[in-house]
């Protein structure tokens, strides 16, 4: 029989040293501390903010896109300066212009650079690798803050072999929990800059959290329901392996990247990412400019085929719609989604060239055990 869970069950203790202890190993984090919070990837943002910045402060944001929008509004929202370079649609981060902006920056007033790995709405991953490589060159001794909203889970992020100093990130997207619970986690370096950070912070803030009692963590009541979800999750996850998981995706966003090619033929629709290595295993973001409408694409896939689909944030709004592919699913998933899009095309009067097939057979070649 289910037992009933309170506040001093220590259920609630091994969940949240499961989680913990998932995050830590799913992102190589050495011994970075982890911080969960009963919260969104907003919420994630907020805490980095406020523990590494505050009024005053000065943050570079390199441009992906509305992500990198969105985090950036809201370091000033909170008093940072906030220093961004151009969002060139269709590209990843402009590392070039991060350089220079580090090497601009004589005064060391940079205290870090605040990058998104997935853009979820351009549908575009940058390499954090190539970022961490032009931090270093400038010597500049900015910290270096990822994104990974939508890319833990669904691609490798080695926290100690990129020298990240956080990386933050939520439940609802490759980790397959609904959403509330967001995450960071801050190595030593992060945590003494926050240390002797005077900005004034009580939810957020690590020193309040940093203790071995489950309430003081959450600062308040656990969020038991996700925490046991979270801790099923990383089950699903060693037992798959990263390696294969991580090659799943590959393989679905190939399929979904097939099928985008072939629609693409007829010239009504195109991929938004222009360099093919730089778009996402999570989510791809699909032009389709006017007279076609990708929100009438939607409603017809959602209402009639029951398939979800996402549409343009930001400045995309009504200009793309987007296909995920992070997470649990599986070849046939994937197919069944592509095939609904299609029928959409064929509703709506789409030109488009033969998608599904063209998934199909990449499928079939690389699932073939002969
Ligand atoms: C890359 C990225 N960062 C941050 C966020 C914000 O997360 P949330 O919507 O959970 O507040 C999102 C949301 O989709 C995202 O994709």
């Amino acid at each position: 029989m289910l037992q009933p869970m309170d506040l001093a069950d220590g259920r609630v203790d091994d969940n949240i040293a499961a989680c913990e202890d998932g995050l830590k190993r799913l992102l190589n984090a050495g011994h970075a501390q982890p911080f969960l919070y009963a919260g969104n990837g907003h919420g994630a943002w907020e805490a980095v903010i406020a523990n590494l910045l505050g009024p005053g402060k000065t943050v570079l944001v390199p441009g992906t896109g509305h992500f990198s929008d969105g985090w950036a509004e809201q370091c000033e929202a909170l008093g940072a300066k906030v220093i961004r370079t151009p969002w060139m649609p269709g590209l990843p981060i402009d590392n070039q212009a991060v350089g220079e902006a580090l090497l601009m920056d004589r005064n060391r007033e940079i205290t870090a650079v605040f990058a998104v790995h997935t853009d979820t709405a351009s549908g575009i991953t940058s390499d954090m690798a190539a970022l961490r490589q032009v931090i270093d060159h400038t010597g500049h001794p900015a910290l270096f803050v990822v994104d990974g909203v939508a890319s833990v889970g669904a691609t490798p992020i080695d926290m100690q072999a990129l020298r990240a100093n956080v990386v933050l990130g939520a439940s609802q997207k490759a980790l397959m929990v609904p959403p509330g619970l967001a995450f960071v986690l801050a190595d030593e370096e992060a945590l003494e800059v926050a240390k002797a950070n005077p900005n004034p912070r009580y939810y957020w803030d690590w020193a309040r959290r940093h203790s071995p009692l489950s309430y003081r963590k959450f600062c308040g009541t656990p969020p038991h329901p996700l925490l046991a979800g979270l801790r099923a999750a990383f089950g699903l996850i060693f037992e798959e392996g990263l390696e294969p998981m991580y090659s799943r995706h590959r393989l679905l966003a190939g399929a979904v990247q097939a099928a985008v090619e072939g629609w693409a033929q007829a010239g009504a629709v195109a991929f938004f990412g222009q360099v093919q290595a730089t778009r996402s295993v999570s989510v791809t973001t699909i032009a389709m400019p006017a007279p076609h409408d990708p929100e009438a694409l939607r409603t017809f896939v959602r209402e009639r085929l029951q398939v979800s689909i996402s549409g343009g944030l930001g400045p995309l709004a009504g200009k793309v719609f987007r296909i995920g592919h992070m997470g649990d699913l599986n070849p046939a998933m994937m197919l069944g989604c592509l095939a609904a899009v299609e029928a959409g095309f064929h509703a709506l009067n789409v030109p488009h060239g033969p998608g599904v097939v063209r998934a199909q057979a990449l499928l079939a070649q690389a699932l073939r055990t002969n």
